[in-house]
């Protein structure tokens, strides 16, 4: 039987543990996953102990509170706190969401906080998204059109038109889908994966657009789309509730279609 090993450097070891203050009544344990590209140490899991009656009731008011007044090393990407700029996307207690949607009040027992799977990390939580963000404008996610709008207005689109772009135009591009995919985790050199799939199928049905068929002439490779194979991960994770794995079977329906 074969044997794997992982590298010792790539071993997570157990980190620093900061209490709570002694009146805490309510106490909450995060357990999160630390690495520092400056430093030879491996990743460690850090334990922070917070009192859940002084925080918010997100996992990222949490981080926030502990990067505020524990540990100013902790390291991690937020903005809007709404669910709207996608930047706060990690892995809670085993699944990618947003950190500012996850409710603490959710999670059973300690609550374990690691950044996107299967991506390089830049430091602690932030995951490199280089790769994927080429990926996203290798499908040219903006208005291709010959011919010029009208001179004296917009493009128009009718209500059904625009109802098309319903649920997809809402992706925040947080990528919890496309590293949620075993056939991203293992492909995501030539497979583009599914945010990326849903946005270009997003330009795809916009009646404004003129470029859907050398969109999908782009798309019809074996790897590029066809590396998707229906597993459902995707939409299952989408802490926007949308529906990547359906895009993508549009998008092959279209493909069959046109043939
Ligand atoms: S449906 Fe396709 S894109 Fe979604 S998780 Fe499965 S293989 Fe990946
Ligand atoms: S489809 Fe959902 S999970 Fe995927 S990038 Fe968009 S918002 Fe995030
Ligand atoms: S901070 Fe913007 S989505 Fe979470």
């Amino acid at each position: 039987m074969v044997e794997f090993t992982l590298p010792k450097n790539s071993k997570v070891g157990k980190g620093k543990t900061h209490k709570a203050p002694a009146e805490a009544d309510r106490v909450k344990t995060f357990r999160v996953y630390r690495w520092d590209p400056d430093t030879d140490e491996t990743p460690r899991l850090d334990h922070y102990e917070v009192d859940l009656d002084k925080c918010g009731p997100m996992v990222l008011d949490a981080l926030i509170k502990i990067k505020n007044e524990v540990d100013p090393t902790l390291t991690f990407r937020r903005s809007c706190r709404e669910g709207i700029c996608g930047s706060c996307a990690m892995n809670i207690d085993g699944v990618n969401t947003l950190a500012c949607l996850h409710p603490i009040e959710d999670i059973k027992g300690d609550a374990k906080v690691h950044p996107l799977p299967h991506m390089e990390v830049v430091k602690d939580l932030v995951p490199d998204l280089t790769h994927v963000f080429a990926q996203y404008a290798s499908v040219e996610p903006w208005l291709r059109s010959d011919t010029p709008p009208p001179s004296n207005g917009e493009r128009l689109q009718s209500r059904e038109d625009r109802a098309k772009l319903d649920g997809l135009w809402e992706c925040v591009l947080c990528f919890c889908c496309s590293t949620s995919c075993p056939s991203y985790w293992w492909n995501q050199d030539r497979y583009l994966g599914p945010a990326v799939l849903m946005g270009a199928y997003r330009w795809i049905v916009d009646s404004r657009d003129e470029a859907a068929g050398e969109r999908l002439d782009e798309l019809e490779d074996p790897f590029r789309l066809y590396r998707c194979h229906t597993i459902m991960n995707c939409t299952k994770t989408c802490p926007k509730g949308l529906n990547p794995a359906k895009a993508i079977g549009e998008i092959k329906k279209l493909l069959v279609a046109r043939r």
